[in-house]
């Protein structure tokens, strides 16, 4: 069976990870205690999600992904790709619009407290901010919704249709 190799399998359950568990951090942060600090840990996980990105993306198109069973109907490996591109856009623009926000503001942007992130020079007047507040807003729904639905079809891959899908991303 041909897989995905050990470094986009680790990077695929790595960010898949930390991309939860900001989504959750993002939708609950106003359910945290004020003094937990739940947003500078929210920013720091989603620059370590861009640098991985930024990786991933290196790795794949060096990497080619194993082809799609030749019996999945056209239609469904155009979805499959048509998501897949989408979550890589979604892994860039995220992590993005929330530095862009984070530069217009006057708290300090740091990596887990260890070292300063540079903001971009940015005001908060400026249209780029406002398109970034949102797509910080927007976004995250509709990504919830496809990873939903990207978990459904590799479940449906594993316990219906029974192929390899899943087994080559484990
Ligand atoms: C893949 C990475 C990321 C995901 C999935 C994500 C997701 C979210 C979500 C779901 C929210 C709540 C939105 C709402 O209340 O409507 C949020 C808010 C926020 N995010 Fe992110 N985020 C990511 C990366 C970042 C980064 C890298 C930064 C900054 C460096 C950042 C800064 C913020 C800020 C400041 C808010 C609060 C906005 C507000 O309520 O005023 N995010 N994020
Ligand atoms: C936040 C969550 C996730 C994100 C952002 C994500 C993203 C991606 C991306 C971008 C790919 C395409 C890889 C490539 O060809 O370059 C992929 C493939 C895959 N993912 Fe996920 N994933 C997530 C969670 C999951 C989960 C929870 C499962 C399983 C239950 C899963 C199962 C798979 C499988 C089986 C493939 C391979 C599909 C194929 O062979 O074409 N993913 N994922």
């Amino acid at each position: 069976m041909a897989r995905y190799t050990a470094v986009a399998r680790a990077l695929h359950w790595a960010i898949a990870v930390l991309i939860l568990l900001n989504l959750a951090l993002g939708f609950a942060h106003d359910a945290f205690p004020k003094d937990w600090a739940v947003m500078p840990v929210h920013k720091s996980i989603g620059l370590t999600i861009l640098a991985l990105t930024l990786l991933r993306i290196v790795w794949r198109l060096v990497h080619p992904a194993p082809r799609l069973p030749a019996a999945m109907p056209l239609w469904e490996k155009g979805a499959a790709h048509a998501t897949h591109f989408l979550f890589y856009a979604l892994m860039l623009i995220l992590p993005l619009s929330g530095w862009i926000m984070t530069s217009a503001g006057t708290r300090p942007l740091n990596w887990f407290l260890l070292f300063d992130v540079p903001k971009f020079g940015v005001g908060k007047e400026d249209a780029i901010v406002g398109l970034s507040r949102g797509a910080h807003e927007l976004l995250p729904w509709l990504w919830a919704a496809l990873i939903a639905i990207h978990v459904g079809a590799a479940l449906r891959h594993h316990l219906v249709l029974k192929d390899d899908v899943l087994r080559r991303m484990l």
